[in-house]
């Protein structure tokens, strides 16, 4: 395909996802990594993928990026296949693994990069400005901090300016301050309105910079919708007690109570405050045999939403 093939074929529609997952499944031997994930992107949206280790987030970022083919399902990034959409310099991309070539400079680097996606490469001082690293440039890359690095290769994702950026844990191993620069990067570079899509292993990463989180746990999508509705049901903390003949009704009006269910046994409360609903249960003379207010930690909510979604809820 001539170039100017390739730039009216990735012409922005803004009614086209940035990215469209359909039924997507891989099994790696026996292990079944990916069962069915299905989601989309819109173009401008900040979106983060939660789960545990192993819950197929890699999996899933790989085969949207076109690394290997899903056993099932299809992927479409901008209407294309991923491997066109890399290709042309639409899609760019910050995976776990990786080590960059030493003792060249940061400059270089890029440049280099930037010189396989030909002239409809941004220049450098530009690509080095949106990452927010223009200070590095002369700097060898092998004498970089971890943070500097990471920041390094979020300007190789953008090289090819790129409209859509997946990071794969991007933040890992990186102390508080270089995080924080690193994410503002970010969200400048998606307030110019383009498209993140990054997985987390925390609810708060997730909730302070996207605009949607989906939730993966054993290879499937158990809840997907904006921070505030994810963490409605993840987050906050439980009160549970014996399952007698409660009315589950009347608790699901207690205060601070968004969410009422029954797991093996128990009354489980998700509740954003536990010691106004613990009160009000012990007011209304409610029986509570076996009490425990926990956290809901992650792995807890992992567990919240896979059984949520199990019994056929809506998982959020
Ligand atoms: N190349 C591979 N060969 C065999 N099994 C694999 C391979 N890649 C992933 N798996 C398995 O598939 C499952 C999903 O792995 P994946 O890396 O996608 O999880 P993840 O959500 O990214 O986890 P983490 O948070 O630890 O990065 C795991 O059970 C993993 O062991
Ligand atoms: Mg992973």
């Amino acid at each position: 395909m001539t170039k100017s093939a390739v730039s009216e074929a990735v012409a922005t529609d803004a009614e086209t996802p940035a990215v469209s997952c359909d039924d997507l499944v891989k099994s790696f031997g026996r292990v079944e990594a990916v069962r069915g994930v299905r989601f989309a992107v819109r173009p401008g949206e900040t979106v983060a993928v939660l789960g545990p280790n192993g819950a197929g987030k890699s999996t899933t970022v790989h085969m949207m990026l076109g690394l290997f083919p899903p056993d099932a399902g299809s992927i479409e990034l901008f209407g294309m296949p991923p491997e066109k959409a890399v290709r042309a310099g639409r899609v760019g991309a910050m995976l776990q693994e990786g080590q960059l070539v030493p003792r060249v400079t940061v400059g270089e680097l890029v440049g280099f990069v930037a010189g396989t996606y030909g002239s409809q490469a941004p220049a450098v001082s530009h690509t080095l400005e949106l990452a927010q690293i223009a200070d590095l440039a002369g700097r060898r890359v092998d004498k970089l901090s971890g943070g500097q690095m990471q920041r390094v290769r979020f300007a190789l994702a953008l090289a090819g300016g790129a409209r859509l950026v997946v990071l794969d844990e991007p933040t890992a191993a990186l102390d508080v301050e270089s995080r924080r620069q690193l994410w503002k990067a970010m969200r400048d570079y998606a307030e110019k309105g383009n498209t993140v899509v990054f997985t987390t292993h925390y609810l708060e990463e997730a909730d302070d910079n996207a605009d949607r989180i989906i939730v993966i746990a054993k290879g499937k999508v158990i809840a997907d919708g904006p921070a505030e509705e994810i963490k409605k049901a993840a987050g906050g903390r439980t009160v549970a007690f014996r399952h007698e003949d409660q009315d589950l009704d009347r608790l699901a009006g207690l205060p601070g109570v968004n969410e009422v269910r029954v797991l093996h046994g128990r009354v489980v409360l998700t509740t954003t405050d536990s010691d106004a609903t613990v009160a009000a249960l012990a007011g209304a003379g409610v029986p509570m045999r076996d009490l425990e207010v926990a956290g809901a930690d992650l792995e807890d909510a992992f567990v919240a939403l896979t059984s949520a979604s199990a019994e056929g809820g809506a998982g959020r």
